[in-house]
């Protein structure tokens, strides 16, 4: 099975309705028919509903940015997983370092998050990935290896559409800083073997990794023709047209 390169955009706390409208249609009408990528936009809970509107007769996909463990009640100001699905959403962002380090997710939270978002039939795009000081003091596997093995426990699925994992090392979020190419094929390869311990080996080469950190318009190309690259996971790239759409076309020359 081929893996289609996969490039959401993760909008985080940014976009007004107004100005998701114009960054969305932006997308769509620059490129009508993708080919061989997929396109996923994760707006804020706020513009989700109004965002999955309008891109229902496009390609481009909706994910929620978080999901909450609870399916229904009183936790104000959380949102559950049938609230995200029926907004439109087929995707959801899960663990992200953001929520890890300024929301103490821990990762058992996170595999209650996953568990949340295989109940509601919503596809996790799960985020692993070692902070600056764990990579120095050369824990950056151990720390891949335990969140991965922590977040999918007890995770019964075997179809490699059902997931999608992204490695995003911390000191590379919004820093302007990406991983090396070396470092990236070196922890896209770690990952894949250990989905292949930790699920089993057809799936690890079927499941789609994305990358995250730092992509621009002018690093993807070298990013995603890394062979176990298969998309990415944009921040700040992802608010302006002009660079979104170029990292899209960048991953469909590959
Ligand atoms: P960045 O963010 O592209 O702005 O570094 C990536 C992410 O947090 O997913």
């Amino acid at each position: 099975m081929n893996r289609i390169p996969l490039i959401a955009g993760n909008w985080k706390m940014n976009m007004t309705l107004y100005e998701s409208k114009g960054l969305v249609l932006g997308i769509h009408y620059a490129i009508k028919y993708p080919h061989d990528v997929e396109v996923v936009v994760a707006p804020p809970f706020t513009a989700i509903s109004f965002v999955s509107g309008l891109v229902r007769s496009s390609y481009i996909e909706v994910a929620a940015q978080d999901i909450s463990t609870h399916d229904a009640g009183a936790f104000t100001g959380e949102i559950s997983g049938s609230m995200i699905r029926g907004a439109g959403c087929r995707y959801v962002i899960v663990g992200h370092s953001e929520r890890r380090q300024y929301f103490f997710e821990t990762d058992d939270l996170i595999n209650q998050k996953m568990a949340a978002a295989r109940t509601h039939k919503l596809i996790p795009i799960l985020c692993v990935g070692e902070t600056l000081i764990e990579r120095e003091r050369g824990a950056c596997f151990n720390v891949v290896e335990r969140q991965l093995a922590v977040a999918l426990s007890g995770l019964q699925t075997r179809d490699p559409l059902s997931l999608v994992i992204a490695y995003e090392p911390v000191w590379a979020i919004g820093t302007g800083r990406t991983a090396t190419l070396e470092q990236i094929n070196e922890m896209h390869a770690f990952i894949r073997s250990t989905l292949a311990g930790v699920i089993d080996p057809v799936f690890a080469s079927q499941v789609r990794v994305l990358y995250g950190g730092s992509v621009n318009s002018k690093n993807s190309a070298a990013i995603l023709s890394l062979g176990d690259v298969d998309g990415a996971l944009i921040g700040g790239a992802s608010l302006r047209v002009a660079e979104f759409v170029s990292i899209i076309k960048s991953a469909t020359n590959n």
